[in-house]
């Protein structure tokens, strides 16, 4: 078998057998396969796509291509929860300890910022001293004896993925149904929890353009989570919009700690509704009384609390997440309407790349983040507008400042028309069907 049979194969849209994809993926994984053959195969994957048996047998290769990590010394019920990226999508960090203080251990290993989408792990080092790269060894003290601890993908857990990542971002090669299912169940299969919930964005900010291909992505991943005999579910949701109204290292950390506190914005709710299925899905709670577990650990203040502590045990200062005005924020500037009316639209992505050029994120894999930079969204889509109304908040260091500026003002669209509501949850799906809400 050669590399080049493999390409011939997938270019004339022909199903590839177990044994050749197994053969491209360790190939790839130990150097023998280069880059531009690689590439090559991902590009007519992407194009002629794979029936489910080579998706299946896709993430298979790439789950062995490293450790599976063992969680049952912990002893007890251990969720995951993976979201396919977006802007201002930090719910990780109130979820983790949200869950702890449930019950149910979350050991969660994280990513950083991609394109245009911001990254856990870069949020979390915002804090003075936070450690994301514990051993692996106190990466489970952590969480036996605080409930929660999340750190960055260890690096021998799907190498393969690390590996076919780096080279789909910079060929053209992400946005692959068969592609990201591999990547993603590949990773959450190798981390050992016993219980999922896949959070899978569609709309301007996201992956998947639309609902329909965001429900087929989730469809494929929770068939193989099933096999595997995970408990899975995946809720489809909205990122239209950036997800909370902060958007930028630091910033997002300001915005948890107000979820945490009780602030019920958009990302409050979605937050609520991924705990409550996640809970659900553990087989320890129903919906009603996971929503009640989940409203006690806000009004108590015992998941402020806990993030808290989760911070101390990463050797991070609590005190910036218990005073968060502690966080040292750019200098201000605000973005403004144009013209009265309805905030019909919005460019998610390029709020976003908005932030990336400010330095808030990663042009090249060698850019040290600024943490400092972000923005404050004032509207979200429905709000009404009069001209010089501030739509945004404008935090910088003057590098990027009049393309960012540029940019939110091009991706925010004002029209007469006030616009239908947005739901930020589309559907559920689960192993045995689809609930549309
Ligand atoms: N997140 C991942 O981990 N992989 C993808 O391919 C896309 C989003």
């Amino acid at each position: 078998m050669t590399i080049i049979d493999v390409i011939e194969k997938k270019k004339l849209k022909q199903e590839l057998t177990t044994d050749e994809i197994s053969f491209f993926v360790k190939g790839f994984t130990d150097g023998s396969i280069p880059d531009y053959q690689m590439s090559a195969l991902l590009m007519a994957i992407l194009l002629n796509g794979m029936t489910d048996r080579e998706t299946f047998d896709l993430t298979n290769a790439m789950l062995r291509s490293g450790d599976v990590v063992d969680m049952s010394a912990l002893g007890g019920i251990v969720v995951d929860k993976h979201s396919t990226g977006g802007i201002g999508d930090s719910t990780t960090l109130a979820l983790a300890p949200i869950l702890a203080c449930c019950g149910v251990y979350v050991a969660k290993m994280s990513g950083r910022g991609l394109g245009f989408t911001g990254g856990t792990i870069d949020k979390l080092e915002s804090i003075p001293g936070f450690d994301t790269a514990l051993s692996e060894k106190e990466f489970f003290e952590v969480v036996k004896r605080v409930g929660c601890a999340v750190i960055g993908q260890t690096a021998n857990l799907a190498p393969a993925d690390k590996k076919i990542y780096a080279l789909r971002d910079v060929t053209g090669t992400v946005n692959s149904i068969p592609l990201i299912c591999a990547s993603i169940m590949s990773k959450k299969l190798a981390s050992g929890s016993d219980t999922i919930l896949l959070d899978v964005k569609y709309g301007s900010g996201a992956f998947m353009p639309d609902p329909e291909s965001a429900l087929e992505l989730a469809k494929k991943m929770v068939a193989i989570g099933a096999l595997a005999g995970k408990r899975i579910g995946a809720l489809i949701t909205d990122m239209q919009q950036p997800l909370s109204d902060h958007v930028g290292n630091s910033l997002e950390i300001v915005g948890i700690v107000d979820v945490l506190n009780g602030k019920q914005n958009r990302l409050y709710h979605e937050i609520k509704e991924v705990a409550i299925r996640l809970l659900a899905l553990t087989g320890k709670y129903t919906l009603k009384t996971a929503e009640a577990a989940f409203q006690e650990a806000i009004d108590s203040g015992r998941a402020l609390n806990k993030f808290a502590e989760m911070v101390t045990a990463q050797h991070g200062d609590a005190s910036y997440v218990l005073h968060p005005d502690k966080f040292e924020i750019g200098s201000k500037d605000v973005v403004v309407a144009d013209r009265d009316g309805y905030v019909t639209g919005m460019v998610a992505a390029d709020i976003g790349r908005a932030v990336t050029h400010m330095g808030g994120g990663r042009m090249q894999k060698t850019d040290v983040i600024d943490f400092s930079v972000g923005v404050i969204m004032k509207v979200q889509l429905g709000s009404k507008v009069n001209k010089g109304d501030v739509l945004c908040e404008v935090y910088h260091n003057g590098k990027g400042l009049q393309e960012a500026k540029r940019l939110i003002q091009n991706a925010i669209t004002i029209t007469k028309t006030k616009p239908a509501e947005h739901k930020i949850a589309y559907a559920y799906v689960h192993k045995d069907g689809v609930e549309l809400f």
